[in-house]
């Protein structure tokens, strides 16, 4: 497969071909995701809840980031490789923002990055864009201002917060954003924002009427614990945990039976060791 260029996702929107996206934390998780086509591969802060057990996305450090960012990117030949900035590592200034883009392009490796927020982030938007590395924007629901936000609420429900949404669509497409994930608004919404912009929609929980979707690979392959929340819009592909579970189950028995390594597992040695050792 050819490398996923700008071009290519440009591409794809004019020929209106959805644009598919999915989350990866390390190597084997982009790994798969790279083969099994997808267009982008987004290291999403969300590696703070599902790859280093904390509890939201406020956690996450840059340099943290960067690590997961590099193993990622040693496995994306194809996908084209998106970053997240984690809270705290560009609100600060444009300036700011462009420093933290810059080393997740020359230590993480990867070809853009993505910046929660809409009109207040239209300068670093450009700031960024402007030195060169593209960036993937965000709005309607935004995860690191929970607090601010009151906690996983949909965005953009009455016309008047529809209209902000739609606004800040505008505000970042206008400052160079190559596309933009739209988060947690409804379907109707989504729709006319992908219909008002140029640049492509990548909606999480925002219908079907976006120019692409974007999710969190643990939560569609259903590799999280039985019983874990999970958001109306994630549809579960799989049972990732519970194949490891059995897995692991499994060779457990085996182990305390005896019964693993069978002779196949186990190396030979030769036929003149073997009759000393009888001897
Ligand atoms: O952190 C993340 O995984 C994300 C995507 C769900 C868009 O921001
Ligand atoms: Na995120």
């Amino acid at each position: 497969r050819k490398k996923v260029t700008l071009g290519t996702l440009r591409s794809m929107y004019k020929k209106n071909e959805p644009i598919a996206v999915l989350t990866a934390h390390d190597f084997p998780s982009a790994h798969v995701a790279d083969v099994a086509g997808m267009d982008i591969v987004l290291v999403g802060d969300s590696l703070a809840m599902v790859a280093l057990g904390m509890e939201d996305t406020s956690e996450v450090l840059v340099e943290e980031m960067l690590l997961h960012c590099k193993s990622v990117a040693r496995a994306t030949t194809a996908a084209f490789t998106v970053g997240d900035l984690p809270m705290g590592s560009y609100e600060i200034s444009p300036m700011q923002a462009l420093e933290t883009a810059i080393r997740f392009v020359k230590e993480g490796r990867v070809q853009g990055v993505k910046l929660e927020g809409g009109k207040e982030m239209a300068a670093t938007i450009e700031k960024i864009t402007r030195a060169g590395i593209p960036v993937l924007a965000h709005i309607g629901l935004t995860p690191q201002r929970q607090n601010a936000l009151g906690g996983f609420r949909v965005q953009g429900k009455t016309s008047d917060s529809a209209m902000r949404v739609l606004e800040d669509a505008l505000a970042i497409q206008e400052a160079g954003s190559f596309a933009v994930v739209v988060e947690a608004v409804p379907a109707e919404v989504a729709s006319l924002i992908t219909k008002e912009l140029s640049i492509p929609t990548i909606g999480i929980g925002a219908g079907n009427g976006c120019s692409g979707q974007v999710l969190v690979q643990t939560d569609m392959t259903g590799n999280f614990p039985p019983g874990r929340f999970l958001p109306k819009f994630v549809k579960q592909y799989g049972n990732v945990w519970g194949d490891n579970f059995h897995a692991i189950k499994s060779y457990r028995q085996e182990v305390k039976a005896r019964q693993y390594p069978a002779p196949e597992h186990t190396y030979p040695i030769s036929q003149d060791a073997a009759h000393a050792f009888a001897a």
